[in-house]
């Protein structure tokens, strides 16, 4: 007999803080792009979780990768090396053109690492430490003290300032104000190509060559956060690939696990010489089974050709969404398989709603942002079916 979701909920809000909000929805077991719920209603996951699962759920590789791994050794702590760690910072370094990455568990630890290997970057080049880092509003950065005073949304500090004192923020429109934001004592420009969280916005390359033209100017470093728009989400392996402008660190999480929890820091040979022994660590940080299940992912993304068909499908469902005739879309704006259907109302959540009720898993982008993050797998048909599911959730929230 399976408990109704109604009962799990009331035990979940009785026994857990009180943070998420959740959809009424217990989910199971997923395969591809597909997710189970308790009830075996299978639903057509849109969101990858909140853009992890890019290589869809349950992938039989990583799935193999993950038992074999945790069959043989589950964790082993930093003091020591295991194999799959070093293959894993091999490859990254083959994608990175030789960077040197440390490894986290989340987007907001690789976040951190960043903002630490910047300070230490700012006193080993210019003989004392630099605090300042400059940031654009909307950005998002993570849940951190020193991650969430770096996200430019103002909502999200109110309950829990002071907070630390070192962030500017600049429009992201801004690019004046960015060349004037940054100076002698600043020590990094961080920002990402596509702000996830902030509204699916693309950041305009006038914008990203003024950030690293400021940091270049002032011997500061430029940090891109990757970790909604990396590993292949944007039709590239990272983003900034897409742009004119090259970072000096890039953080990556989210899809980089296959679903497993694993953050990486990655920065240029130079940039990585801000660190010492002993100036960070993490105790799970690139454990065994990560680092083999992100192997697997990274094998499946090159070996299904997945940043091409993040390219072709983020481009069906940007014209098709585009192609939608109703007066309340504004645009549809994004890079591959990151879109967000910008509307001139309030009614994400509502149109999200609709179209859970269709069996289709959509996300948010803020009130007036849907936003579009499925697996990079998806199939010409899927992408179809949730043009089409847009459309009718649309018509019925009227
Ligand atoms: C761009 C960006 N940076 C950082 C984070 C924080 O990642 P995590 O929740 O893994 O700490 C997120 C999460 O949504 C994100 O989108």
């Amino acid at each position: 007999m399976t408990v109704p979701t109604s009962d799990l909920q009331v035990l979940q809000s009785e026994l857990e803080m009180s943070v998420y909000s959740r959809a009424p929805l217990t989910f199971v077991s997923g395969s591809g792009s597909t997710l189970v719920d308790v009830e075996g209603v299978e639903y057509l996951d849109f969101l990858a979780g909140i853009a992890v699962a890019s290589v869809g759920h349950c992938h039989p590789k990583v799935v193999a990768a993950i038992c074999e791994q945790a069959g043989k050794l589950g964790h082993i702590s930093n003091l020591y090396t295991h194999p799959q760690q070093v293959a894993l910072a091999e490859k990254l370094s083959e994608l990175t053109g030789g960077w040197k990455v440390f490894f986290g568990n989340s987007g907001a630890e690789a976040n951190e690492c960043a903002l630490k290997l910047a300070r230490r970057f700012s006193a080993e080049r210019h003989g004392q430490p630099r605090s300042k880092i400059v940031a654009l509003l909307g950005g998002f950065h993570g849940r951190t003290f020193a991650t969430l005073a770096a996200t430019g949304q103002p909502h999200k500090h109110e309950r829990f300032e002071p907070l630390p004192e070192w962030f500017t923020h600049v429009a992201p429109d801004d690019v004046e104000g960015m060349r004037a934001a940054v100076d002698e004592s600043t020590a990094a420009v961080m920002l990402e190509i596509v702000q996830g969280e902030g509204g699916v916005l693309p950041i305009s390359e006038e914008m990203l060559l003024a950030a690293r033209q400021a940091c270049d100017e002032h011997g500061a470093l430029l940090i891109i956060d990757e970790v909604q728009t990396g590993v292949g989400r944007t039709g590239k392996w990272f983003a900034f690939q897409q742009t004119s402008i090259t970072p000096d660190i890039i953080t990556l999480a989210k899809a980089l696990g296959g679903g497993m929890p694993i953050g990486a820091c990655l920065a240029s040979p130079d940039a990585a010489t801000g660190f010492a022994p002993g100036d960070h660590a993490s105790t799970f940080g690139g454990g065994p089974v990560p680092c083999a299940a992100a192997l697997a992912t990274l094998d499946v993304i090159e070996s299904e050709n997945l940043l091409d068909n993040a390219t072709a499908r983020g481009e069906q469902l940007a014209k098709g969404l585009t192609a939608i005739v109703d007066p309340r879309i504004a645009n549809v704006r994004g890079m591959g398989l990151l879109q967000g259907m910008v509307l001139t109302v309030p009614i994400a959540d509502a149109v999200v709603e609709r179209a859970r009720a269709q069996q289709v898993i959509l996300g948010t982008a803020g009130p007036n942002v849907v936003r579009y993050a499925p697996p990079l797998i998806v199939t010409e048909q899927e992408v179809d079916r949730v043009i089409e599911v847009t459309r009718t959730a649309l018509v019925e929230v009227g």
